[in-house]
């Protein structure tokens, strides 16, 4: 166990993922068998952080019911962003319930690797990645091995290294210090409040922060990404309950929850079935299938299925 808080900025909606996320909010979509908040705690719960707060928004009860009934041995805050001014913001929202060193994750990102070096508890750190067009992302500017300089989707990267979205401080006061400061100064990028300029504040400051390579970055932004997610995922996490292989033909590597009912279906490669499914009867290949979904005849290929967008 260590001292770390972890802040889990949930509140978006994720339009680029319109309609799965019509009924819930962006992490609560589901990749290889689980929402990808599940994948995000799995990490959390690894570097032994035991304290979570989750800065909801958009469809928040659903987030709120699920972590708790899933989650009891966590202790969990909720706390609550009344409109989406962005990241920086956000994370902002957690300053009243969060002391000491605090360690903040995107909850849009899956790193499927070991968090540890992030949060080992001696240097504040980012978790970076080079990435071929970094436009889109926070950019981080080296020294050598020293970051001078951070910047939110700049039009003229200084580097090809982006920020994951995975953060850690020894010392969250002086990061919540940085963003009253940015807040302040009515600075803003795309319109949104930024966690980058909270960053570069702590650098001007004399904070240093270190950067730390992280290769199993899976930023879920878009259905075709998702569905690539699924797939890296499931070739290291598959697992199908031997009471699903009587009678279906199931061609690894899949995931089935032990609480789905499949019944005279094909399934595979890569097909993801979660928590109250019902599959009856389906030919499935490169899919995901969302919690409660149920199917009966169903053909398809390459494909979310979720019980709203049916
Ligand atoms: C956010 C951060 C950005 C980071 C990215 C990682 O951007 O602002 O610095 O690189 O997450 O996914 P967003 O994806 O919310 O636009």
């Amino acid at each position: 166990m260590n001292k770390y808080t972890a802040i889990i900025p949930v509140a978006g909606k994720g339009v680029r993922l319109l309609p799965f996320t019509q009924h819930c909010p962006k992490t609560m979509l589901d990749v290889a068998g689980q929402p990808i908040i599940s994948h995000i705690l799995r990490q959390v719960e690894q570097c032994g952080i035991r304290r979570v707060v989750f800065v909801v928004g958009y469809q928040k009860e659903v987030l709120i019911a699920y972590v708790r009934s899933h989650y009891p041995h966590l202790e969990t805050v909720f706390v609550e962003q009344k409109e989406p001014k962005g990241l920086g913001h956000a994370v902002y929202m957690a300053k009243p319930v969060v002391t000491g060193p605090c360690f903040i994750i995107l909850g849009d990102t899956i790193i499927d690797g070991d968090l540890l070096p992030l949060v080992k508890g001696e240097k504040n750190a980012v978790g970076v990645k080079t990435v071929a067009d970094p436009r889109r992302f926070g950019v981080v500017e080296l020294k050598g091995t020293e970051i001078v300089g951070f910047e939110e989707k700049p039009a003229q990267p200084k580097s090809n290294l982006a920020l994951i979205g995975a953060y850690s401080f020894l010392e969250c006061s002086q990061l919540f210090s940085c963003l009253e400061e940015v807040i302040a100064s009515g600075k803003t990028v795309k319109n949104e409040i930024q966690l980058t300029d909270a960053l570069s504040c702590l650098l001007q400051r004399g904070t240093s922060i270190v950067p730390v390579k992280m290769n199993d970055w899976f930023d879920c932004g878009t259905v075709e990404i998702m569905l690539q997610t699924n797939q890296i995922l499931l070739r290291r996490h598959a697992h199908v309950p031997e009471k699903f292989r009587a009678n279906n033909q199931i061609s690894a590597p899949c995931y089935i929850d032990e609480s789905a009912v499949v019944e005279n279906c094909v399934l595979g490669p890569y097909v993801s079935v979660s928590e109250g499914a019902v599959l009856k009867n389906c030919r499935l290949e490169d899919a995901i299938v969302s919690r409660e979904t149920h199917l009966e005849g169903k053909t398809a290929s390459h494909l979310i299925l979720d019980k709203y967008s049916l």
